[in-house]
């Protein structure tokens, strides 16, 4: 594991952006995992900065988010598809036709997850993984279990996550209850993983996924075992870990 040290959340989006327009750059028809939150707008906004001023091609680039809320539709500005759309894909060159989300609308949970993994499978699975992590260590919507969930599978979201997610809806009874997101086998078997992580309110889940035990009680020290993973976090992620 290779852990990056930046000085704020604009080094650290500076350095994610670094590491992702290397991996397209080596390999154009790449494909990229993706996450959405607060974490990664500023890696996006480098993306597409560099993008405009011509040093990224994303016309090969193939991409597959982690998750979606059940339920929402596209269209609602509070689902993932509308959040990658807006902050990424429309900025870029990239192929609508090779951007992948799970399907909130669809009803038969069993048959959008098995769907979903036969699309990444499809794709040859993920070259780069881009992961921000949840305040009591979750990645992707893989809350903390008491087993490593597997595949991509629908999630009932923990009352932690739908208070820290609450800011983005009207009301935390706003917040739907449950999500698809890819599994920690699905996120494991990506190539390599870049986690991204800023501010204080994740220094405690950042000390407990990269020095804690290997739990599924914080589902982000999985990443403990995965071969090739780089950190990027900023110095107030990174408070409760000495230099
Ligand atoms: C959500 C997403 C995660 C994300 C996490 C952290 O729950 N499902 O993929 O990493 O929130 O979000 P933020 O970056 O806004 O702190």
């Amino acid at each position: 594991m290779r852990l990056y040290r930046t000085a704020d959340y604009d080094d650290m989006s500076r350095k994610a952006a670094n590491i992702i327009s290397a991996q397209v750059i080596i390999k154009p028809d790449c494909v990229l995992g993706l996450a959405t939150g607060s974490t990664p707008l500023g890696t996006y906004r480098q993306l597409i900065d560099w993008y405009k001023k011509g040093d990224l091609d994303f016309s090969e680039v193939k991409s597959a988010n982690l998750d979606e809320y059940r339920g929402l539709p596209r269209d609602n500005d509070q689902s993932y598809y509308y959040f990658m759309y807006n902050n990424l894909f429309k900025h870029i060159n990239i192929n609508l036709d090779n951007t992948n989300v799970p399907n909130g609308m669809e009803p038969d949970s069993e048959k959008e997850c098995l769907r979903y993994e036969k699309v990444i499978a499809d794709l040859g699975g993920v070259d780069l993984q881009l992961l921000g992590l949840g305040r009591n260590g979750h990645i992707g919507f893989n809350e903390p279990a008491d087993s490593f969930g597997t595949i991509t599978h629908c999630v009932d979201l923990t009352e932690s996550t739908i208070e820290a997610n609450k800011r983005f809806f009207a009301s935390a009874d706003d917040v739907p209850r449950q999500a698809y997101t890819m599994g920690i086998q699905t996120i494991m078997k990506a190539r390599k993983i870049l986690l991204a992580v800023s501010g204080e309110d994740k220094a405690e889940a950042l000390y407990n996924t990269l020095y804690g035990p290997v739990t599924p009680q914080v589902p982000g020290s999985i990443l403990q075992l995965h071969t090739d993973v780089v950190v990027v976090a900023d110095e107030a992620a990174l408070s409760r870990i000495p230099r």
